[in-house]
């Protein structure tokens, strides 16, 4: 089928089924042409929330569509492939967590919302990365225990006096394989180009950043930028979409293995394919939902 055909199919069946699409940044870029609302993480948690659609499509990975599903559970919210999973969020269980807080008893938990809905159940806030160190500040506590990414939680420390931030060794592949020889080869290269580094990565690649933030952080700040030349350390699909936005500035990719192989599984004739068949639904335990509902909705409540 001829990509404009695809595209108005999907959209008439969006007008008929009251459905909304939700793309992540990382996603394929041809799924921008159909999605209503496309962000990093938290935009899309905000998204989910206040809807007054019917049905979500969320074009993403599955941690997002559980998270846009507990946010508003009455609503019919689909995977358009069901193999679109997250590294980061499978490194931490349930028994994990637990393990950990046994370890270290009475601190809160914050926990990334890459994580599963049964481990966000157990933690006392969500974050994302736009949001991380607000919603660590917001609690006030001397230590906090921070789940599943140490990246994420060694730079919420880094960034704030006085808070022991305990991480469990979580990582993002996509991320934590980038190194600082990757930006000293690219500097040597681009020497005047600023570095744009997502927090998801190691904390010595971070110290060489001269920008550090969440995706939409990351393409708000070159949008506004007088500068002409960026490397960006994070996922590809960032890229693709600032080539896109701005054609009259120069955009390096750290490199070629920084892509989110399941973000990507997804393509405008599997949007197709959901919409038709209503699949893949998420469904989630009523219990684990209505507990994970608390930590979540706090981070929304907090905000960016
Ligand atoms: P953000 O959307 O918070 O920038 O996170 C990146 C990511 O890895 C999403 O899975
Ligand atoms: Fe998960 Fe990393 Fe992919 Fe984000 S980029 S969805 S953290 S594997």
């Amino acid at each position: 089928m001829q990509r404009t055909e695809l595209i108005e199919k999907i959209n008439k069946l969006k007008k008929e089924k009251n459905a909304i699409v939700l793309a992540h940044t990382y996603q394929n870029i041809e799924i921008d042409e159909v999605a209503d609302f496309s962000g990093d993480s938290l935009y899309l948690s905000q998204q989910a929330a206040k809807t007054d659609a019917d049905v979500i499509v969320f074009a993403g990975v599955y941690f997002m569509a559980e998270t846009a599903k507990i946010l508003s559970p009455k609503k019919t919210v689909l995977l358009p492939n069901l193999n679109a999973g997250c590294a980061m969020a499978d490194k931490i269980n349930l028994e994990q967590l637990r393990a950990f807080k046994a370890q270290h008893k009475d601190i809160p938990v914050v926990c990334y919302v890459n994580s599963t809905a049964a481990v966000k159940s157990e933690s006392d806030v969500c974050c994302t990365s736009a949001n991380a160190i607000n919603v660590v500040k917001s609690l006030n506590a001397k230590e906090v225990l921070f789940v599943p990414d140490q990246h994420l939680g060694s730079f919420v420390e880094s960034q704030l006096d006085n808070v022991k931030v305990i991480t469990y060794p979580g990582y993002c592949p996509v991320h934590h394989e980038i190194t600082t020889k990757d930006i000293e080869e690219k500097k040597k290269l681009y020497p005047n180009a600023k570095v744009m580094v997502h927090p998801e990565c190691p904390s010595d690649v971070v110290k060489m950043a001269d920008f550090t933030g969440s995706t939409t952080g990351i393409i708000k700040t070159v949008k506004e930028s007088n500068e002409k030349e960026f490397i960006i350390v994070t996922e590809k699909g960032v890229v693709d979409r600032l080539k896109r936005d701005c054609p009259d500035k120069k955009f390096i990719l750290i490199n070629e293995k920084a892509v989110c192989e399941t973000m990507k599984l997804i393509h405008l004739e599997d949007i197709l394919y959901t919409l038709e068949n209503n699949k893949y639904e998420i469904h989630i335990d009523k219990e684990i939902s209505q507990k994970a509902f608390l930590a979540i909705n706090k981070m929304v409540m907090i905000n960016a």
